[in-house]
């Protein structure tokens, strides 16, 4: 029997993981599912978002469901922490930046589908471990790294200790890996063109090491067309034309803002799945945050959650529950009649996902 770690967090995490798993109850399947901790309260009780019973969890299960974490910059995390915490140098690190880095789970599988007219059906696959996420950013400027950087006008005129930089980390390790990941993923998925959003025109060592590697693991690949475009160029095309794109590989940020911008052609933050994965590990998470102030109410969309287990269900090779599941959610925002607030509704969360629910049971029957 799989197992599932079910890590809830924080905010609306609980009430979309709880809708969703209400729904994956209907499809019962032999799935073992072991609850943890992991978020907000974590830091603040423990000084540490992701304990190590937390750990361990995640090395005793096959694949993970996250509901969503809270993550606060620098001075607001510190002063959340309980007082008999603080002063002790702890440093508040995003748990899912925590998972992504040490599981090595360096492919983040967004995908953007048109759940109403079936327009456009494009992933966003961004990379997770390096980029502008490596943790190379740095505030108050020492040699070596001020030899690099005083010669810029600005940094000149304010001076190492008021001077902050961060790296964009690319080696070839981490680009070959997420390119070959792509361009695999466009051939199971029947994708025939791999888009690389990157900036080469203005980070161009950068980008020219980008080119050379896409060239080189592309070759492996002539069945899928492949290309670089401004990463500006792709937020307007999104917009504009979404249906031009089959699989898109960014670096961190880069596909961290275009997800959001690919949750925004979705229709809302309320709709958009992800799942994180690596060679020997995985997890699986709504793009959206924790929205701390919807947090019990009972208002937030399950829809992207119950997509993310559909993704998840796919990782664990239960294709036909998945696209049943899909099938499912797809009837009810098509239908909407018992959607959240975002798809014009007014349903609640568990209203929505209870819909779902009963169109999953009609699915089966037909099918059964
Ligand atoms: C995401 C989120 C995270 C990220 C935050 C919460 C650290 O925005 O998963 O897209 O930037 O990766
Ligand atoms: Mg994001």
């Amino acid at each position: 029997m799989k197992s599932v770690a079910v890590l809830p967090g924080d905010g609306i995490g609980p009430e979309v993981v709880s809708a969703a798993l209400s729904v994956l109850d209907r499809l019962d399947l032999p799935l073992l599912l072991r609850f943890g901790d992991i978020g907000w309260e974590c830091w603040k009780q423990e000084g540490n978002p992701v304990p190590e019973r937390t750990w361990r969890l995640l090395e005793e299960t096959d694949t993970c469901l996250l509901g969503a974490v809270t993550s606060k910059p620098l001075r607001e995390a510190e002063v959340e922490l309980a007082g008999r915490l603080r002063g002790q140098g702890l440093e508040f690190i995003s748990p899912v930046v925590q998972l992504r880095q040490r599981l090595r789970l360096f492919a983040n599988i967004r995908p953007v589908t048109d759940l109403k007219h079936g327009r456009f059906n494009f992933v966003v696959i961004r990379e997770n471990t390096e980029g502008l996420y490596a943790g190379l950013d740095f505030h108050g400027i020492q040699d070596p790294l001020w030899k690099e950087v005083r010669d810029h006008p600005n940094a000149a005129e304010s001076g190492p200790a008021s001077t902050s930089v961060t790296l964009r980390l690319q080696t070839s390790t981490g680009m070959d890996r997420i390119l070959r990941f792509g361009f695999e993923y466009a051939r199971r998925h029947g994708y025939s063109s791999l888009t690389v959003a990157d900036k080469p025109n203005v980070l161009r060592q950068s980008g020219n090491h980008l080119r050379e590697r896409l060239e080189r693991v592309g070759a492996d690949y002539p069945d899928i067309g492949a290309e670089i475009l401004n990463v500006d160029a792709v937020a307007l095309w999104m917009v504009r034309r979404p249906e031009r794109f089959g699989v898109i590989v960014a670096e961190n940020m880069f596909g961290d803002i275009l997800s959001d911008l690919g949750a925004g052609v979705m229709g809302g933050l309320g709709l958009a799945p992800s799942g994180n994965v690596g060679d020997h590990g995985s997890y699986f998470e709504p793009v959206h945050g924790s929205a701390p102030g919807m947090a019990g109410q009972g208002r937030a969309n399950p829809v992207a959650t119950l997509l993310t287990v559909a993704l998840l269900l796919d990782h664990l090779e239960l294709a036909v529950p998945a696209r049943q599941l899909r099938d499912a959610v797809h009837a009810v925002v098509l239908r909407r009649t018992a959607v959240t607030y975002d798809l014009g509704g007014n349903a609640s969360t568990s209203q929505a996902a209870e819909s779902v629910a009963d169109q999953l049971s009609s699915i089966q029957a037909v099918k059964g």
